[in-house]
């Protein structure tokens, strides 16, 4: 039998450490931003599939089916309309960059703005998958709390005046503002114009994420920063994830030329999946506008399935606020509870749940918070899989004592 080639002296240093294998998705799967099965437009999808391949199938034949490299253009039309309708954001569709997901241009936004030791400025309880690419560029994070209006301002300001005092110029603030990841909080239009002033008088780039910003209850929604802006330093991002499907992979970028022609070069990818961009774009026109307010009442549905569970299992040792959109709760349990050792052992009965420690720039802050994702499991799911979780806690760690209305005993 010969031996296995050794790749490990050719792999150069620095990379990030190797993955594990997919150990498949858990019964009680609350994480991932995954979303709600039964609210797939699947139908509607296979329409807009068949006639948009119809009418234009030959084009696939072109890179980009002749759209050029910022992607298919109807769908950047109906950003155009859709993101002044909802966000107030004035741009044409030469402003737009489709994406393979907005991932792709948390890579875009981050190669073209930083690198090693450069200083970026963030919500404190963050996207694990933000955090853990600035911690790659080598970037040193400053997390700004936040409470139940996002971002705090007079810390933010608090932040920029002592990376001043030491001579820091930081790069950007990065932020969440509209339904943010992991707290669901909106942030307000007056601290959206504080945001942006001080960003301007410390020269400050901002990359707004706004990528749950469909999925608010009520629909209503403060104006983008990037629409607020008059000295054009925000780039805002979007994705069809949250409001479709995430399989999709189908994001977008807003941004001024001088920094979209700096990006279009890192993104070497030869264009973004064109049969997607030509589906949404048939699909949407018609249908996006009508499919939001059926897709938020399922969503609010499975919020309040999970609230309830959480009440009845946890009592008051689960502490969360009722979020005003979103996919996600940010729970605390009490300061006792390491929830990296809960996942550990939860994941062992089947519950898959976040760690607050992977969410979070504050270890102490999020020791004991858990995220849990309520649009992708089925409303039994979420009775059933609360409840074990409630079991594993209460087993590990003592807490809750009382759970579905009755006292349990612990042991130890
Ligand atoms: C805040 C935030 N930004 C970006 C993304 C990336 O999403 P996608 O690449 O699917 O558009 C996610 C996904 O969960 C997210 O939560």
């Amino acid at each position: 039998m010969s031996q296995a080639f050794d790749f490990g002296p050719l792999i150069p240093a620095g990379l990030p450490p190797p993955a594990v294998r997919w150990p498949g998705l858990a019964k009680y799967n609350f994480t991932g931003g995954n979303n709600d099965a039964d609210e797939v437009p699947v139908d509607d999808l296979i329409a807009a599939a068949t006639a948009s391949l119809k009418r234009e199938g030959r084009n696939l034949a072109t890179y980009n089916v002749a759209h050029g490299p910022q992607g298919y253009r109807p769908l950047r039309e109906f950003l155009v309309t859709k993101l002044k309708r909802d966000a107030d954001i004035a741009c044409s569709a030469d402003d737009i960059l489709m994406l393979s997901g907005s991932s792709q241009a948390l890579d875009l936004v981050n190669a073209a703005l930083l690198t090693r030791g450069d200083t970026v400025i963030c919500e404190k309880d963050n996207y694990q998958s933000t955090l853990t690419r600035f911690a790659r560029i080598g970037a040193k994070v400053i997390g700004i709390p936040l409470d139940q209006d996002g971002m705090r301002m007079d810390a933010l300001a608090a932040a920029l005046a002592d990376c001043k005092s030491r001579g820091v110029q930081p790069k950007m603030i990065y932020t969440i503002p509209t339904v943010q990841n992991p707290t669901a909080t909106i942030l307000p239009e007056q601290r959206r114009a504080e945001l942006l002033r001080l960003s301007e008088q410390y020269g400050v780039a901002v990359f707004e994420d706004d990528c749950y910003s469909d999925l608010i209850w009520d629909g209503k929604r403060p104006p983008a920063l990037y629409a607020m802006s008059k000295a054009q330093n925000v780039i805002h991002i979007g994705s069809f994830s949250k409001s479709i499907a995430p399989a999709l992979r189908v994001g977008f970028l807003v941004a001024p030329w001088p920094i979209m022609s700096r990006m279009l070069p890192l993104k070497t990818d030869a264009g973004s999946g064109s049969v997607e961009q030509m589906m949404l774009a048939e699909y949407c026109a018609p249908h996006f506008a009508t499919h939001l307010p059926v897709l938020r009442k399922a969503l609010r549905a499975k919020v309040e399935t999970l609230m309830e569970a959480l009440n009845e299992q946890f009592g008051t040792a689960a502490e969360f606020e009722d979020p005003k959109g979103g996919i996600f709760l940010w729970v605390k349990l009490p300061d006792n509870v390491d929830t990296m050792k809960l996942y550990q052992a939860a994941l062992k009965e089947g519950v898959a749940i976040n760690p607050g420690n992977e969410w979070s720039t504050d270890a102490k802050h999020s020791g004991s918070r858990l995220r849990i994702c309520f649009a992708s499991p089925t409303h039994e799911q979420i009775r059933e899989g609360v409840a074990i979780l409630a079991d594993v806690c209460r087993r590990e760690f003592g807490v809750p004592t009382r759970s579905g209305n009755v006292e349990r005993r612990v042991s130890g």
